[in-house]
């Protein structure tokens, strides 16, 4: 093993989607999936297959859809759940069982309502038997932030005895600072020697999770577990990109460790999954944020004109944000527009190409001006569209100011047309109303997200929303550039989702 390469396992498919509102579809994992192996990620933990069939099955396609990229899936210390991820893990080339039991105090005790010895006896176990589907075996210490270190010395000898070979030591709940953690993880790093490669997975309660991280890689922590855009529960998981750009800008501090990552990969990595999954990093957020690379004071610019290195420690080229503004338009041809979709990080061929050039030259008449953006979220909303059980044929919106706005639809559905209309409290709301009528199934809108995918009054709308159908949330994106009508897509998607996973 190479000791100075930081192996980067990224959970953005399964910590990341147990953040509130970011679960996605199968499509949409596998479209991650592939983007993360661009990315130059070592493992993808894919998801926890024991946790639904539909959970399960996106594992299972995600393994069978990735080429070298290892895939985890997380499992308790359960047969049950073990038997679940190496099930599902199976079609890939390159598999890990990631399992875990709780170590601290307040958890063995209120949580498990086991003790110590119960424990360490569980894990042995687990790991014994994770051993019969795969060769490799992590087992994390769930709350090791919070456990006592001789009792994590003690069940680290007991799990790589038995045939782990990394052990996990999460801050589930944010809870260490830098230095602590720099103590912990060396203890440990020390007393298992060669015989594990020690894993750092740091929550973000404090904001304290990168700077955590980075001192666990400090202490001989040999791989880190982070998220795109630091995504996660709660305050979310230590953000992949902040790692990789701190551990390249710093050479002085990190010395010779190195991480595969292709930086370039990290800005499209980023607008795909925030596109995905509908949440946007903060404008100031470090490296992928709106504004990381915008200068705003005078002195600033000014500094930048004569030296870019007065204001900048890295530039946007380096993570693949470069501005190119206008790219193409309605006389760009097939060839240029898949050049183009090449370069944002998207290969696509034959059906899935025709498609989305059939999109771009529907927009072009529509919009001046197409910018990468626009690009991007249209390739996203082809590529991850579901299957379209309904379908929107027309759709006419009247507002009003005397409180009596209406909608009428005509949408396609089982190859016949059917046409209804609904007065509503506002726009959105006649829209929601008369697709509830239609298909018969009333939803409870939980959240309504409008954004401009670009610049210019003409800019292409991208509506996410939220909707509960019985006991489910679905998630449902639309993109066009009537807002209205991006609403009625996005609603129509979310019922769409929630009819094909019946
Ligand atoms: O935060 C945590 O403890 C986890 C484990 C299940 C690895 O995500
Ligand atoms: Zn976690």
């Amino acid at each position: 093993m190479d000791k100075n390469k930081i192996i980067i396992f990224d959970t953005t498919l399964r910590d990341g989607e147990q953040s509130p509102g970011a679960s996605m579809n199968t499509e949409e994992k596998i479209q991650i999936a592939l983007q993360l192996e661009r990315l130059g990620v070592d493992i993808i933990e894919s998801g926890f297959a024991a946790a639904s069939p539909g959970d399960f099955d996106a594992i299972k396609q995600i393994a069978s859809e990735v080429h070298t990229i290892k895939v985890a899936s997380l499992a308790r210390a359960i047969e049950r759940d073990i038997e679940a991820a190496g099930k599902a893990i199976a079609p890939a080339k390159n598999r890990r069982i990631h399992t875990f039991i709780a170590t601290s105090p307040i958890h063995m005790e209120h949580k498990l309502k086991m003790k110590s010895d119960e424990v360490l006896k569980r894990a042995v176990q687990a790991v014994k038997y994770a051993r019969t589907f795969v060769d490799d075996v992590e087992f994390s210490f769930e709350d090791a932030g919070r456990s006592d270190i001789e009792f994590l010395k003690e069940m680290s000898d007991a799990v790589i005895s038995a045939g782990a070979s990394t052990i996990n030591l999460p801050d589930t709940v944010g809870f260490r600072l830098p230095g602590e953690l720099y103590t912990r993880t060396k203890a440990l790093v020390d007393f298992v020697g060669d015989r594990a490669i020690i894993s750092a997975h740091n929550h973000n309660d404090l904001g304290l999770a990168v700077a955590n991280t980075l001192e666990c890689v400090r202490a001989g922590a040999r791989q880190v577990e982070c998220t795109i855009n630091g995504l996660g529960e709660r305050a979310g998981n230590a953000a992949l990109e902040e790692i990789v750009m701190v551990i390249n800008t710093r050479k002085d501090i990190f010395g010779d460790l190195y991480t595969d990552i292709v930086t370039k990969e990290i800005y499209p990595t980023s607008r795909l999954v925030a596109s995905i999954t509908g949440i946007e990093p903060q404008p100031n957020k470090a490296i992928v944020g709106k504004n990381a690379f915008a200068h705003e004071s005078g002195i600033h610019q000014d500094g930048m004109l004569k030296c870019a290195q007065t204001y900048e420690i890295i530039s946007a080229e380096s993570i693949g944000a470069a501005k190119t503004n206008l790219v193409l338009g309605k006389h760009s041809g097939r060839h240029a527009f898949k050049d183009r979709l090449k370069e944002l990080g998207f290969e696509l061929e034959n059906d899935e190409l025709d498609k989305a050039f059939a999109d771009f030259k529907a927009l072009c008449d529509m919009k001046k001006e197409i910018f990468d953006e626009d690009l991007r979220a249209l390739v996203n909303s082809e590529i991850a569209k579901v299957e379209q059980i309904y379908s929107i044929e027309k759709l006419s919106v009247q507002a009003s100011k005397d409180g009596h706005t209406s909608a009428a639809i005509t949408i396609l559905h089982e190859n016949e047309l059917k046409e209804e209309a609904s007065l509503g409290n506002g726009s959105a709301d006649a829209i929601f109303k008369v697709i509830d009528r239609i298909s018969g199934h009333e939803g409870e809108l939980k959240d309504y997200k409008v954004r401009a995918v670009s610049q210019g009054k003409d800019a292409l709308a991208k509506v996410d929303v939220k909707v509960k159908f019985g006991e489910r949330t679905m998630i449902g994106h639309g993109l066009d550039v009537d807002t209205m009508l991006a609403t009625a897509k996005a609603y129509i998607s979310a019922l769409n989702s929630f009819l094909s996973m019946k």
